[in-house]
């Protein structure tokens, strides 16, 4: 790939095969988005925000921005932004990983904390509280924001589909709802009976990057109709996938990719999709930024997701 500069080269991931983890019946790949230039999915997002933005003539070099972030769209902005001569500044719970944290002050990004006790529909209203009371400030707002599932329709979808005209569904975390809205409509534009399904985090507990919709906040731009099933995961099961896919398949990924995966293993079954059938798997990221929760290193697997559910809430 040859790109003119870095906004040029988001996209057009790698799509993997999983021999050893596809159930027999079925074969599963992995949309790798860890290989974005910042490292995940919200690059794609990132510059279609700030496309938008410019289009309409939102912004000028010194312009200020400002967004709630678990940390991968407060990345992937400071890195598209940076050259621009935006200045930006994210909402991001306090205890979010310290790689998120090291990568935001390399950019000189304004790290604005919110309570952790609130996860990121803290982030959220704090960032609009800051956005109501200062008009200059540019909140592009990745949940509400229509150019984020796009971004997913012109580009995620399309490159799932020629890569693999023949899939049959796609599984991916829910977190603003853009992968999934995005990618499902495109999908089901090419073949309505392209199936979505979501991995949603269990009640109460924590994967990092993902929502439960009960817990209070459903995104404005999660189109819900585009979902065959919202199925259920914790944050052990995320865990134990996110490491079988590192161990039989090689591939390093982040945890809210374990949890897709998860999901993705239990719709591998008849009642669900034909036997035959190809399922995509969305990888929102590799596992680097991680590393420092201790979510890859040895011991007893239930003890690691117990505590980080203490520590990573985001
Ligand atoms: C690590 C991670 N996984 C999954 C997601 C969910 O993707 P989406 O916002 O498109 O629903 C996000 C972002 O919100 C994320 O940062």
């Amino acid at each position: 790939m040859l790109a003119r500069d870095l906004r040029a080269a988001v996209g057009d991931t790698p799509l993997v095969g999983l021999p050893a983890l596809s159930p027999p019946g079925y074969e599963l790949y992995v949309k790798l988005e860890g290989h974005n230039p910042t490292g995940s999915v919200k690059d794609r997002v990132a510059k279609y925000l700030l496309e938008d933005a410019e289009r309409a003539g939102l912004l000028h070099p010194g312009s200020r921005i400002l967004e709630p972030t678990s940390g991968n769209t407060g990345i992937a902005l400071a890195a598209l932004c940076a050259p621009r001569g935006y200045k930006l500044s994210c909402v991001m719970p306090e205890n979010t990983s310290v790689e998120r944290r090291r990568l935001l002050e390399l950019y000189s990004v304004d790290i604005i904390p919110s309570p952790a006790a609130e996860g990121s529909n803290g982030a959220v209203r704090m960032a609009r509280e800051i956005a109501d009371a200062d008009p200059d400030v540019y909140l592009p707002f990745q949940y509400g924001n229509a150019a984020n599932p796009r971004a997913h329709y012109e580009t995620t979808g399309p490159e799932i589909l020629r890569d693999l005209p023949d899939v049959a569904a796609v599984v991916a975390g829910l977190g603003t709802g853009g992968t999934l809205t995005g990618v499902g409509r495109r999908l089901k534009e090419h073949d309505p009976a392209a199936k979505v399904f979501a991995a949603e985090p269990e009640y109460g507990e924590l994967v990092y990057g993902l929502r439960n919709l009960d817990e209070g906040f459903v995104p404005p731009v999660l189109d819900t109709s585009v979902l065959d099933g919202r199925i259920k995961v914790d944050s052990l099961a995320a865990l134990t996938e996110t490491r079988r896919l590192a161990t039989e398949e090689g591939i390093f990924a982040g945890i809210s990719t374990g949890a897709a995966l998860a999901v993705a293993l239990r719709v591998c079954n008849p009642r669900r999709l034909a036997e035959g059938s190809k399922v995509v798997v969305v990888s929102p990221d590799g596992g680097w930024k991680y590393l420092s929760t201790g979510a890859y290193a040895a011991g007893n697997l239930e003890q690691i997701a117990a505590s980080l559910a203490e520590t990573v809430w985001a």
